[in-house]
């Protein structure tokens, strides 16, 4: 595969500009950085910045590669030009932001660009170029259908056809909106590679009508729309991650639909506990608290698997471990950190795929 990595005007100046807001990294730095990442993904890079609205609009046209990933700096908020020529050809094009233009001054929260393009990544600083790569990869790997469960606008969830049994996934990131369904979506092409159907689902966020208890309502609801996807499914499998294991767990009991296994990968189920030990996350989980999310949310009627990353750096394994002490609930722990969970390259997928498997 080949992409195009465009940085729009001003990102000429990364490593100077603002560095509490776009960090100390040049666009030299972040290039090279780029093309490691694209490598390891077997995808042919190249890398382009401009500070003219023309230019960018003819790096456009003449690509003839597989995907663009798109950093437009400010004309993001200006350019009908721009938002045009993406339009106007058939590559996909992720738009990309370092920052977290939803939570900076109203009028960054406004793009012309986004609607052009096939998603949009934005408030996770550097590290959202490779994930705006991996998804470009993911969405070409097999085609997908976006399903709708509900009115709001992150009540979807994207259905992959491997033709078997259903996995439903739940991605996490601490209920933060700017964390979404695309950081787990390489499991859920994983999955359908192997034969499965997967739906890995969106849900409200804190800050857009999530928290508690909408987020958890979107997972349940989510749940409940399985009968009307037009299969009937022998076995439905639910995986989460991090944050939305919380909300598959409390969900899972909940559904009408009956869920044969849940695999919980670092859940964080343990709030009171998150927020007493000041883990990452506490302040949203303290937000969930206040808007009555239960303390502790443990399954007691489906069966669960908790894998959790021994090297967790977000959600300690100590945390799993009093809730294995607690419950009959199975847990493994690969030699692994937090994110090397949603990787099915990992040395851990295999094990996952044995319990899939062995739930029949
Ligand atoms: C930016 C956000 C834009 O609002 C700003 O004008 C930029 C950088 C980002 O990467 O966060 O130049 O696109």
């Amino acid at each position: 595969m080949r992409f195009l990595v465009i940085n729009g005007p001003n990102l000429d100046l990364l490593g100077t500009r603002e560095p509490g807001l776009y960090g100390s990294d040049t666009l030299a730095d972040l290039e090279a950085t780029i093309t490691t990442w694209a490598k390891a993904m077997n995808v042919d890079v190249t890398c382009a910045q401009s500070n003219h609205e023309g230019e960018i609009i003819e790096l456009i046209h003449a690509f003839d590669g597989d995907g663009i990933v798109f950093n437009p700096g400010a004309l993001t908020h200006t350019s009908h030009a721009i938002a045009d020529a993406i339009r106007g050809v058939d590559t996909p094009v992720v738009e990309i932001h370092i920052s977290n233009v939803r939570e900076r001054e109203p009028w960054r929260a406004v793009s012309l660009i986004g609607p052009a393009c096939v998603r949009t990544i934005y408030g996770r600083g550097l590290v959202g170029y490779r994930n705006a790569i991996r998804h470009l990869v993911n969405r070409l790997a097999m085609p997908f259908e976006t399903i709708r469960y509900g009115p709001h606008h992150d009540n979807v969830g994207d259905l992959r056809h491997g033709g078997g049994d259903l996995v439903v996934l739940a991605h996490g990131g601490l209920w933060l909106h700017h964390f979404e369904r695309d950081t787990i979506e390489s499991l859920a092409v994983d999955l359908a590679r192997r034969g499965y159907d997967t739906l890995n689902i969106e849900y409200r966020r804190l800050g857009d009508g999530g928290g508690w208890p909408g987020s958890a309502h979107d997972v349940l609801t989510s749940i409940d729309h399985i009968p009307q996807l037009g299969h009937d499914y022998d076995r439905v499998i639910a995986m989460s991650h991090s944050a939305g294991s919380q909300l598959m767990t409390w969900s899972a009991e909940r559904a009408a639909t009956d869920i044969d296994l849940h695999v919980a990968m670092s859940p964080l189920l343990d709030l009171g506990a998150a927020v007493e030990n000041g883990d990452v996350g506490a302040a949203q989980c303290q937000r969930l608290l206040d808007g009555g999310a239960p303390s502790r949310t443990l399954p007691s009627t489906v069966r669960n698997v908790i894998v959790h990353a021994a090297g967790d750096q977000i959600v300690p394994v100590e945390r799993s471990r009093a809730v294995t002490e607690e419950t009959d609930i199975e847990l493994i722990v690969p030699e692994i950190d937090h994110f090397a969970l949603l990787d099915p390259t990992k040395p851990h997928w295999p094990g996952v795929l044995q319990l899939l498997d062995g739930s029949s």
